[in-house]
């Protein structure tokens, strides 16, 4: 049991003091003043006033292992995403050795049951030639989306054949995106498009790391004839723009100017883009100080502080940072809608108030770095609740059950 004093949470556009009792895994009782007496075994967490959100899915994580160990693992990557607030992640499958069929994914899936502190779901990549692998049985029923390259980065995984970029829109699971720009954009559309004179129900379409003005001008205009059309938006695509550029921070896509970042924010507002995805990409600070650095940045650690902040000060709304941080994301994925509501399961992050700068605690990520090192921030996660017991408080992690998510396996 635990019962959480003086917390504020969201609710409609406001955000409510309340207390929060927790039982049994699920928010058992949400009122202004529940009797610390009722405690009799657990804890009771005085908030102080802080805030308690529903804790983060990340549906785009790179984890590395297996195969680039010395940049993240899974216990690190996991680690990382609690002291996030992120109780929930889905990882991409440009390993060394790429997930590409049901071998593959069996090994990674063996390795993340055994040293995820989060609950977690994997993604295949399609390539030029393994459609009818990822349409079988046996894959479509460990996977939660297929992840689809259409440019180079990280991995070296490009789909060239028009068959497969076809055919991927006949399986079910999420079909997810690397354009590398505007004109793999189009290139998807166009046979979205096609597919859909054939397939009657499409599957969904997510589109990975939009960063630019004119994929969301297309993307809106696509939206209103395809409504399973999703699109993401990664925290430093949102927060940095070309002028923050240093020698060492390159990913992929580049940041861009700041007048895009400006119609990502817009993009949000409007319902064009919905989803936020880190996008963690550890690698070496030894590899991005090196020649040819690879692109990426970690994200687990940094996203919740900068777009909670946003949220005070107006840039978004409670309801979508919601939205775009757990229930968009949760509804695609099939996983439940994660509210604080009572008799939901209880995930959920605290936020407290400081004078923090970013990267002052040090980093969990392996790679231990951030392209946000030294922001100031007001307000920092300190625990994290997934499935009703801590997962994370105060820089101590403790070890659950987790769950291995596939789209149609788990309904809380
Ligand atoms: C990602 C990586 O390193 O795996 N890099 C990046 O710059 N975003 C790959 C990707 O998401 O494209
Ligand atoms: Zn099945
Ligand atoms: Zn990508
Ligand atoms: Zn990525």
């Amino acid at each position: 049991m635990i019962l959480f004093k003086n917390v504020q949470i969201p609710q409609a556009e406001k955000w409510l003091k309340s207390d929060i009792l927790i039982e049994h895994g699920r928010f058992e009782e949400l009122s202004p003043n529940i009797d610390r007496s009722i405690v009799k075994k657990g804890e009771v967490v005085d908030a102080e006033g802080g805030f308690l959100l529903p804790a983060l899915i990340d549906p785009h994580v790179h984890v590395r292992e297996p195969g680039f160990d010395h940049k993240e693992n899974w216990e690190t990557c996991s680690k990382a995403a609690l002291k996030g607030g992120f109780c929930t992640i889905f990882d991409m499958p440009n390993n060394k050795v790429p997930v590409v069929d049901s071998i593959t994914l069996l090994e990674k899936k063996k390795i993340a049951l055994k040293k995820s502190y989060v609950d977690f779901g994997l993604y295949i990549a399609l390539t030029d030639e393994n459609i009818e692998e990822i349409m079988k049985e046996e894959v479509q029923c460990e996977i939660c989306g297929v992840k689809v390259y259409l440019a180079h980065t990280t991995g070296g995984l490009i789909v060239k054949s028009e068959n497969a970029l076809l055919n991927v829109f006949r399986q079910p699971k999420p079909v997810l995106i690397h354009t590398g720009g505007v004109q793999g954009l189009e290139r998807i559309l166009y046979f979205y498009e096609k597919a859909s004179i054939q397939v009657p129900s499409l599957p969904i379409l997510y589109i990975c790391h939009v960063s630019t003005d004119e994929e969301v001008k297309l993307i809106k205009k696509y939206k209103k004839k395809f409504p399973n059309i999703f699109a993401e938006a990664t925290p430093h695509h949102l927060f940095l723009n070309k002028s923050n550029y240093t020698h060492y921070n390159s990913v992929l896509p580049h940041l861009a100017q700041i007048e895009d970042s400006e119609s990502l924010w817009n993009g949000i507002a409007e319902g064009v883009l919905n989803v936020i995805g880190t996008d963690h990409a550890p690698h070496t600070l030894d590899e991005k100080k090196g020649k040819n650095p690879p692109s990426g940045f970690p994200g687990l650690e940094t996203a919740l502080p900068l777009l909670f902040e946003a949220c005070l000060d107006g840039r978004i709304k409670p309801t979508d940072l919601l939205h775009l941080t757990s229930i968009t994301a949760r509804s695609l994925f099939g996983i439940g809608e994660g509210e604080i509501l009572k008799g939901r399961r209880a995930d959920c992050v605290l936020l407290k108030e400081g004078n923090f700068l970013i990267g002052e605690d040090g980093y969990v990520t392996k790679c231990g770095w951030s392209p946000f090192n030294g922001r100031k921030i007001k307000y920092r996660p300190v625990m994290t609740i997934t499935g009703g017991t801590t997962a994370y408080r105060s820089g101590k992690f403790y070890k659950r059950d987790i769950s291995f998510l596939t789209m149609h396996s788990i309904k809380r």
